[in-house]
């Protein structure tokens, strides 16, 4: 379910506390293009909507994300760590700058970290290959007659903070559409199994199918019709077609 309207007026009309977490991806003001206008404000209607214990991730580059500190910490949230996303190609909007090839998303919490919900991620891409003969310790020493043995790593080991997934360009629906890959481990770490993500700016509806996914509901707002409605139509054309592969 997607609602179309101005998130902020959408969200007054709802219930306080009635989500888990919100991950978005605001319209940074990079175009002139009329999606991409900033939204001042948004902050606060989050705020409202979320649980107290609920968390803030935001997508953007430095130029947009660096100015909303301050917006975020009026309303008693904090930064608590942040992620880049490394594109396999980016845009270069000044040719005498290092080309762009990644965004960050920051997630904001308030309270207690220990109260905040997040469940630590991993990933099982530790290489078995290598494997390393390690001195024993001394006192091993005589045991065996032995002063090596070999160690494999390998298995889960903490999720990194640079995911390189390639961009959705060529298949997108929306110009600035979030790959399903960088979602699904956003909505595991902050959002309980079952609970309520919520996306004000939708876009093409990523945030919904990666929730969907994960066994997660969301709360859907997006103000352009045309890109709701396109986002309606991938949200019931995909989200069947994705359910179990998480
Ligand atoms: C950067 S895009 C989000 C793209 C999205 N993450 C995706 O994966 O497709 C920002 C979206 O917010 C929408 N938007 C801009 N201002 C809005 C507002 N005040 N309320 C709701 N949606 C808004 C734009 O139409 C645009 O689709």
């Amino acid at each position: 379910m997607i609602h179309i309207g101005d998130c902020r007026e959408v969200l007054a009309t709802m219930r306080p506390a009635l989500a888990d977490c919100c991950i978005t991806d605001p319209p940074y003001g990079d175009t002139s293009l009329e999606w991409d206008a900033v939204c001042p404000g948004w902050i606060e209607h989050v705020a409202r909507a979320l649980k107290p214990n609920g968390s803030i991730w935001v997508f953007g580059s430095m130029r947009f994300l660096a100015p909303l500190f301050a917006e975020m910490a009026a309303h008693g949230f904090r930064y608590s760590q942040d992620v880049v996303w490394e594109k396999q190609n980016g845009t270069g909007f000044n040719n005498d700058r290092f080309r762009r090839v990644h965004e960050h998303a920051v997630l904001f919490y308030r309270g207690a970290w220990a109260d905040v919900y997040h469940a630590t991620q991993f990933t099982n891409d530790a290489r078995a290959r290598v494997v390393r003969k390690k001195e024993k310790p001394a006192q091993w020493h005589g045991a065996t007659g032995s002063t090596t043995y070999v160690s494999e790593d390998g298995g889960p080991r903490l999720m990194r903070s640079v995911m390189q997934v390639r961009n959705e360009h060529g298949r997108a629906i929306h110009p600035t559409q979030k790959p399903l890959e960088l979602l699904l481990p956003l909505i595991r770490y902050s959002c309980p199994p079952g609970g309520v993500v919520l996306d004000p700016f939708a876009g093409s509806g990523s945030t919904g199918l990666a929730a969907g996914v994960e066994g997660r509901q969301s709360i859907l707002i997006e103000m352009d019709e045309a890109i709701a409605r396109s986002a309606a139509h991938r949200l019931d054309h995909d989200a069947p077609l994705l359910r179990g592969i998480a």
